[in-house]
């Protein structure tokens, strides 16, 4: 089969608000950081699935516990009795969560469901209502993790009125720092705009929780400053709102640590999410929080049929097993490094490039016009296209900002081979010799 027949005929029955498009491929299967679709094209992948496979396509080590558990047993719900993968997994997944005192945890399918949880213990714990987060989030696709985002319009558009009781404070991204700002008046400036509401309508001690990817994702792979998001943690404790963060994204090795908020000194999260990689892709995710924040809520107040299946937190142990036996987050940091030497590279080379970020592997490289500093989405299109055609799979968030999350075992020599991709992409780019002007991806409006 086609990939574009595949395409065609699955059009006529699948919802397009369930799709970001961007290239016409259906992917067959998956090896590391390979990927093959149905027609036999080979694609070095530099999105690892959203993120959700760290260890790559159908790690063997993976691939092993899932097939020796699903002839074990596939499913009884934890809703009602327990099983060893999972019992085994949340005392792993609460020791190695960055929460200082004991942690307990609760299962969820999705990093969205996890997030509405998150909530829910929030709320339960404080007895308070209001939750504030920040613009430019992505924490999923249900009410209440949608109503916690704020990264596209599409996600408000005619389904509204999401959940009351949201407030967003505007996330310090680069991007909104004036040129004649130091980095402490930049940071002074964004947390005078985070306590505006607490100062004029929204009363601190009716606010349950403070929800922040420290490092945000699709806002465009950026990390808050260390001084900012110290001065939120310190108000949220003098408040007595719990601080919580967002690891779905950034979490499970991609920045070179556990977590992200292992990038800040000092922080405790008193709640976290986590999901995408942490059963390797497999529909699991966990909220985990300091124990008695957990223990506020009595059953049935966060149960999945699914949540905790012994299928997929045995693809979560040896998950665990993949990063620690390959020592990953080393991995991580030591190609994040050589990787930010290739992009810084190529922002000398090309002026279209702009703010190079990188955090482990672990990027958002900005397309800009050269002439105005500003997003060109047009330009990170094409790149990104160009890119698909010579067998690179990168993507944008926010309309111009490469995406760059391979999965933590591609090999140096694929890495390089992509970089030699994105070099030879940016230079048809520079020299007009790309023609695509249609609109994929995120929508920017
Ligand atoms: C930071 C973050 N939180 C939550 C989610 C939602 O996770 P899921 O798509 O598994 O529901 C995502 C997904 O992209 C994410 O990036």
């Amino acid at each position: 089969m086609k990939n574009q027949e595949i395409l065609h005929d699955e059009d006529e029955s699948f919802a397009s608000a369930s799709r970001i498009k961007y290239f016409d491929m259906v992917i067959e299967s998956g090896e590391g950081a390979i990927l093959k679709d149905v027609e036999g094209n080979e694609y070095i992948d530099l999105l690892a699935s959203a993120s959700s496979t760290n260890t790559g396509h159908s790690h063997p080590h993976v691939v092993d516990a899932i097939t020796k558990q699903a002839q074990k047993l596939i499913q009884y719900t934890p809703a009602y009795f327990a099983n060893l993968p999972a019992a085994q997994l949340a005392k792993r997944l609460t020791e190695l969560a960055p929460i200082d005192g004991p942690a307990e945890l609760s299962w969820g399918n999705s990093g969205s469901d996890a997030n509405d949880a998150l909530i829910k213990f929030a709320r339960g714990y404080t007895g308070r209502q209001d939750v504030v987060s920040f613009t430019g989030a992505y924490h999923g696709s249900t009410y209440g993790s949608m109503s916690a985002s704020g990264v596209s319009l599409n996600m408000n558009r005619k389904m509204g009125p999401l959940m009351s009781g949201f407030y967003k404070v505007p996330f310090p991204s680069p991007w909104y720092r004036e040129p004649y700002e130091t980095e402490d008046e930049f940071v002074d400036r964004m947390f005078e705009e985070f306590k505006l509401p607490f100062d004029t309508y929204l009363p601190a001690d009716e606010v349950a929780v403070i929800l922040i990817e420290p490092i945000q994702g699709d806002g465009g792979i950026v990390k808050a400053p260390e001084k900012y998001l110290k001065k939120v943690y310190e108000f949220a404790h003098e408040h007595g709102i719990l601080f919580a963060i967002d690891e779905v994204n950034q979490g499970m090795g991609r920045t070179g640590k556990w977590w992200s908020i292992q990038q800040f000194d000092g922080i405790y999260p008193d709640l976290m999410t986590v999901g995408k990689s942490l059963a390797s892709g497999l529909p699991l995710s966990a909220v985990i929080g300091k124990k008695e924040i957990i223990e506020s809520l009595e059953a049935p107040a966060n149960v999945y049929t699914t949540a905790g299946n012994p299928v997929t937190t045995a693809a979560a142990m040896a998950t665990i097993d993949v990063i620690e036996d390959e020592h990953l987050l080393e991995r991580s940091e030591r190609l994040g490094v050589k990787s930010k030497v290739f992009f810084d590279r190529m922002k000398e080379k090309y002026n279209f490039v702009g703010d190079v970020r990188m955090y482990g592997l672990d990027g958002g490289i900005d397309i800009v016009d050269p002439k105005t500093g500003k997003a060109d989405v047009k330009v990170a299109t094409k790149l990104i296209y160009r890119m698909f055609e010579l067998g690179v799979i990168m993507i944008t968030v926010r309309g111009n900002v490469l995406r760059f999350q391979p999965p933590l075992v591609i090999t140096e020599e694929q890495l390089e081979k992509a970089f030699d991709v994105i070099d030879q992409a940016m230079d048809d780019e520079a020299n007009g010799r790309i023609q695509f002007d249609k609109t994929i991806g995120w929508s920017t409006d």
